[in-house]
């Protein structure tokens, strides 16, 4: 049986569960030429309160990995899965009554509508592009949403996305099962194992 962290298996069911969710869609990644980016994209969502992210395009173990690594000793639960029909992933969302949140300039700026999204209680699918994103994306999304209308990055959007949605508490989340953890200090690193 194939690892269900590797490929994707997009689990409609996921939606039923009583806490609401929110998972991150990161559209055709390209295992050689992304791996920084599409690393780094997954590690904001991990780290900023997310429940998993799928990722379109190319099925990428090594990725998977990585995350699934970092999850291990940072602790929390975290979904990853790769390869997935963005289309199937979007449209089950919205059928079981999900919203589609979707980070582009031409969207509409974050301020006017993060309180809007904030008190919707339906589980959320934030989707950030690749090197083109296909045009159904801006008619299938619930919200268009702008970070400025000026060009930057899917990483820093997803960011700033998420520390608005959650008004600074990520600062404060607690992941459980952590086989590391951080002790902030003024000097130095200290960690307990
Ligand atoms: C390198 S950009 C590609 C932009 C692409 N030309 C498009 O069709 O939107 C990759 C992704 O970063 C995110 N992004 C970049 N700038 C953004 C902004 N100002 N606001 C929200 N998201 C942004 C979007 O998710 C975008 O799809």
């Amino acid at each position: 049986m194939e690892d269900r962290s590797t490929h994707c298996t997009f689990d409609s069911n996921l939606l039923n569960k009583s806490k609401q969710k929110l998972f991150a869609l990161r559209l055709e990644h390209r295992p050689h030429r992304d791996m920084r980016a599409s690393t780094h994209i997954a590690l904001v969502a991990r780290a900023f309160g997310m429940d998993g992210i799928f990722f379109s395009g190319v099925p990428d173990t090594r990725l998977c990995e990585r995350i699934n690594n970092v999850t291990k000793n940072f602790g929390g639960d975290f979904l990853i899965e790769t390869g997935c029909d963005w289309k199937k992933v979007i449209k089950s969302w919205l059928r079981q009554d999900g919203e589609v949140i979707h980070l582009t300039m031409y969207g509409l700026p974050l301020p006017e509508v993060i309180d809007k999204i904030r008190n919707s209680s339906k589980d959320k699918l934030v989707v950030v592009g690749g090197p083109k994103v296909p045009p159904e994306v801006y008619s299938f999304a619930t919200h268009n949403v702008s970070i400025t209308n000026q060009p930057h990055s899917e990483i820093a959007a997803l960011a700033v996305f998420l520390d608005h949605y959650y008004e600074g508490r990520e600062f404060y989340f607690e992941f459980k099962n952590a086989k590391i953890r951080i002790i902030p200090s003024k000097n130095g690193k200290r960690i307990t194992v």
